[in-house]
């Protein structure tokens, strides 16, 4: 294909809006795949993805079809489509020249469309602004017409209104991808240029990575280099997708394929970087950036002789997904374990499922917590102010209060979108969790849109659900990194029976520690069992005793009624309890079930 009958495009929109089905029905129409009902979601390929109807990694492919007596190739770029993939999806939008901004006719523009819109439009990509789900009866076309026009300053004639359910106006919107959004711009005499969009692993082929031809052209055999890594692969095998892995001899400029080049690590395949000839000069492609993982948790096994296969789970899972980091951690109360990193909260929820579902891995996760950075006294000379900065990804770590110059943690530029009912809850809420409001204005004569400043700590745990709950489901969020602040916060230790349980401590606000300290002994005193003795739980910063709970003594035996009984019974009472064991760990004496670590910060 000439690149003037190339067009490489997305689909943006906020999760739920109905993305996956558009992608279906383009793939029927140009018959990537056969027009029946039962094509749900052909791109979202993981079991988590259809579970949760969320897709996670960005799956491509390449239609073919014909428009006024030419064929065309069009290369679907599908993103994924929450807040902690971001930067995929800003990787995925250098890889087009336009994108279909889609939004549901029935819920309105959400906090996400707006994001998006944003990193569409900061990279000059043609918009087509398009209402899906016309066909509901609660659609309101116009307004949400009007909050396009408002926000985006889009012409109200040029939105196309369609069904991707039912496949109205698909075809046209179709002709308009083709006719407003321009081929690209590269060329095949150029030095050549590849840019990494997304890659997934395979256990026979090693790394799959997918791949937007920027300048010239590869074909198998080319020897690539990697612009951030230097390292230099062979390609062994190249193709389109269409929708699976179709092999071709080469790729051009303008063309969007697969490489497979013998690149056994999923962490060298880089989303964002330039790949070229070996022995050639070129210049990278901009906005190349390290995946950076923002929420830590430890991860233990529920036993400690299920340690390696833990450890062979995780690295079979962090084959396919680069960018969670992992450092091996031990803590006396859990044993032996993992401190990983990922890039946020749903990433975090992702993965611990899927390594619970996919290695039938059985784990304790610990609360999570983001990155610090302290500036401390130099280690050298005390007296003398000099200063070191280190980063602490886990709480237990914190330095003396005596070494420490200066805390700062991240902050997040939120955007809520809700009704203008909920305004006064939504405002209580963000201060609580100390935040700042930037700027709010109504989107239309109901909605109203909150810009606003928070400590990405604040958000971490329970603050959507909450959000969720307040405004009766009607409120959405996201959120984009915006660095580092200075702040002033603490250690909150917890301590079980006397015992600091390391993997509790928590670092919050100084203004919170008390809160703090008493909600989560509470909280732990619900989800620990009554045991055969009396339990303490405190809350202390610095050995200064914050707040207690105690869990009273249990009663009775599970045992008691059953003795001179039925021997059926009492095996049967023991086999459950042993199963209800396997979920528990022990501090000292105490059996803790697996999920009060977590249970533990919900407010
Ligand atoms: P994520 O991948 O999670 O971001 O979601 P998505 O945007 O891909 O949404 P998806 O295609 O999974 O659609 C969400 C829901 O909306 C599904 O239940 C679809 O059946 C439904 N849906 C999508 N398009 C339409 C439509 O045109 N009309 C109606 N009535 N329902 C639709």
């Amino acid at each position: 294909y000439p690149v003037e009958r190339i067009r490489n495009f997305s689909i943006i929109a906020h999760i739920d809006h109905g993305k996956s089905t558009l992608a279906d029905r383009l793939l029927e129409i140009t018959d990537t795949i056969p027009r029946d009902k039962s094509n749900k979601q052909v791109l979202d390929k993981l079991q988590v993805e259809r579970e949760r109807g969320i897709t996670v990694k960005a799956q491509t492919a390449s239609l073919i079809y014909n428009y006024k007596g030419e064929d065309y190739l069009l290369n679907l770029i599908d993103t994924p489509g929450h807040v902690d993939f971001n930067y995929e999806v800003s990787r995925s939008l250098a890889a087009c020249q336009g994108v279909v901004l889609l939004v549901d006719a029935n819920q309105g523009v959400q906090a996400q469309t707006v994001a998006n819109f944003y990193m569409a439009f900061e990279s000059n990509l043609v918009i087509i602004p398009v209402l899906n789900k016309i066909d509901l009866k609660g659609a309101q076309p116009d307004i949400v017409t009007q909050q396009m026009k408002t926000l985006f300053d889009i012409d109200p004639h040029t939105v196309h209104k369609i069904s991707a359910k039912a496949g109205t106006g698909v075809e046209e919107l179709l002709h308009t991808v083709i006719e407003d959004i321009p081929p690209p711009n590269g060329s095949r005499e150029a030095v050549t240029r590849a840019l990494l969009f997304d890659s997934t692993y395979d256990q026979y082929k090693g790394v799959v990575g997918y791949f937007s031809i920027i300048d010239g052209m590869l074909t198998k055999g080319n020897k690539i280099t990697s612009y951030h890594n230097k390292k230099t692969y062979e390609i062994q095998d190249l193709g389109f997708m269409h929708p699976l892995e179709e092999p071709t001899n080469s790729l051009y400029a303008g063309q969007v394929g697969y490489i497979i080049c013998n690149m056994r690590n999923a962490k060298e395949a880089q989303v964002g970087d330039t790949y070229y000839l070996q022995n050639t000069e070129v210049q990278p492609l901009p906005g190349f950036k390290a995946a950076k993982p923002m929420v830590f948790a430890g991860i233990y096994p529920s036993d400690q002789s299920e340690f390696n296969s833990l450890r062979n789970a995780i690295e079979k899972l962090t084959l396919n997904d680069a960018s969670v980091s992992v450092h091996i951690d031990s803590s006396p109360a859990l044993g032996q374990g993992f401190r990983l990193g990922y890039l946020g909260l749903l990433h975090m929820d992702v993965f611990s499922q899927r390594l619970e579902q996919e290695h039938n891995a059985s784990v304790i996760t610990s609360c999570p917590n983001v990155p610090y950075k302290i500036k401390i006294k130099g280690a050298k000379n005390i007296k003398k102010f000099t200063t070191d900065e280190i980063t602490i990804l886990n709480p237990c770590h914190l330095p003396d209060k005596q070494m420490i110059v200066e805390m700062s943690e991240p902050v997040v530029t939120g955007t809520i979108l809700m009704p203008d009912d909920y305004i006064g809850d939504v405002t209580s809420l963000c201060l609580e969790r100390r935040g700042e409001i930037i700027d709010q204005s109504y989107i239309d004569n109901k909605r109203i849109m909150i810009k606003l400043q928070l400590p990405l700590n604040e958000i971490l745990i329970d603050f959507y659900d909450e959000l969720k709950s307040l405004t009766s489901g009607y409120a959405s969020f996201d959120y984009e990194d915006a660095g580092y602040k200075v702040s002033t916060l603490v250690k909150v230790d917890f301590l079980i029976n006397n015992k600091a349980v390391d993997e509790l401590s928590i670092i919050c606000h100084t203004s919170r520690a008390r809160v703090i300290a008493k909600n989560v002994c509470i909280k732990l005193t619900e989800s620990i069992p009554k045991q055969l003795f009396t339990i303490s739980v405190q809350g202390a910063v610095g050995g200064k005793i914050l707040a207690r709970q105690d869990i009273k003594a249990l009663r009775k035996d599970v045992l008691a009624k059953c003795y001179g009984g039925d021997i059926t019974r009492k095996e049967k009472l023991l086999k459950r309890q042993a199963e209800g064991k396997k979920k528990m760990r022990k501090i000292g004496k105490v059996e803790i079930p697996k999920d009060a670590f977590i249970n533990a910060l919900k407010r």
